[in-house]
């Protein structure tokens, strides 16, 4: 491990020690929305390699998917919601404009112990998530924390922007972590970055300041998220390829000394290009895009507990989490599982 990442870690690791997801039962699949815009299966599948994707009914919130979520990783941490020091839901669709989505999950919860706030980071919020509190764990000031991502993207996709409604889905996903001062075991490493100057690339602009819900909006398209697709992609692969190589060398590894590296499932052709400039040989990079398409923050934790749960990874292994989104935003994790 490089000298300065070594010199700054304490005896207290972040350790995660449960995870679980929750995705709604309604699908819609490629074929579906060939009939609802002008696309085909073929198209999005060879694009993207999205095939289907989950959607909420009305009735069915962030905060309700999250909480689901949370309640399979405490069951798998063994860990009882009122023990739970602080909650973070990294969410852009959030239940309300306040208060925070969190709120409604430590209430569902009865987690009456945590303080909680939500993370807007798009993307890239369950990655920078995780580095918050390892922070937070390695200074000795929490015992343990839930992370989730969450996403109800149905409910602010253009379904007549083919462009657009072809990416997303929603679904929810969570992570207990806990400090342990035994071993190796937990977040070795985590980068975080952004660029403000990019954010038209990929954005949602009503009920902000901006365009308040007092005064009608210029465009009335503006309540829906609006993406440039092929700047996007660039900026994407640039930057996925740019945080995981500083992660091998700010921890003396290479990609022999991987597993797995789970990537933001933003679209299979990106995480592809990026592997391949990486080198990493595909049994190393877990795709489960076909099945929820781009479920942003909620992405990395789906797939995270998908990976673990079908034994793809085990204890011990090295694994780097890695996600992009708007802002813009990206990082990666890296950790002993
Ligand atoms: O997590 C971060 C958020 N993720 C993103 O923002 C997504 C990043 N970008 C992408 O995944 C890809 O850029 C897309 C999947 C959105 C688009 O793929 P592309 O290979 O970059 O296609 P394109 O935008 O260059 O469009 C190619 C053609 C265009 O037609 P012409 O101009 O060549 O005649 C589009 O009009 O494909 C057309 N097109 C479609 N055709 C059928 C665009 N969307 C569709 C569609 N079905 N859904």
């Amino acid at each position: 491990m490089n000298k300065e990442v070594e010199e700054r870690r304490t005896p207290c690791r972040a350790v995660i020690t449960g995870y679980g997801s929750f995705a709604p039962e309604k699908k819609l699949t490629n074929e579906e929305l060939a009939k609802m815009v002008d696309t085909s299966d073929e198209w999005i599948t060879t694009r993207t390699g999205i095939k289907a994707r989950h959607i909420t009914s009305d009735n069915e919130s962030t905060a309700f998917l999250a909480t689901e979520a949370a309640k399979k990783a405490l069951a798998e941490a063994k860990l009882d919601a009122s023990e739970v020091e602080l909650i973070i839901v990294a969410t852009i669709t959030p239940e309300m404009v306040f208060p925070s989505t969190a709120s409604f999950v430590q209430r569902s919860l009865q987690a009456k112990k945590a303080w909680v706030f939500d993370l807007a980071a798009a993307c890239s919020g369950f990655v920078y998530g995780l580095s918050i509190v390892q922070q937070f764990i390695e200074s000795g000031r929490i015992k343990n924390a839930l992370v989730i991502g969450a996403e109800t993207l149905s409910k602010i996709t253009n379904w007549k922007d083919r462009t657009s409604c072809i990416l997303f889905g929603d679904g929810a996903g969570a992570v207990v972590i806990e400090s342990k001062e035994d071993g190796r075991r937990g977040i070795i490493y985590s980068n975080m970055y952004s660029d403000g100057d990019c954010w038209e690339a990929l954005n949602c602009q009503a009920h902000g300041s901006r365009h308040p819900s007092n005064r009608p909006l210029e465009d009335p398209k503006k309540i829906y998220m609006e993406i440039k697709g092929r700047e996007v992609y660039q900026q994407a692969v640039r930057r996925i390829v740019e945080a995981v190589t500083e992660c091998l060398e700010k921890c003396n590894l290479t990609m022999d000394d991987i597993s797995m590296v789970i990537s933001h499932q933003m679209n299979a052709r990106i995480i592809e290009s990026a592997s391949k400039r990486l080198k990493i040989p595909e049994e190393k990079v877990f795709l489960n895009i076909a099945e929820y398409g781009n479920t942003s923050a909620a992405s990395v934790p789906i797939a995270f507990n998908e990976c673990a749960r079908s034994g793809r990874i085990k204890h011990g292994d090295i694994i780097i989490f890695v996600a992009f989104g708007a802002g813009l935003t990206w990082g990666a994790n890296v950790i002993e599982f």
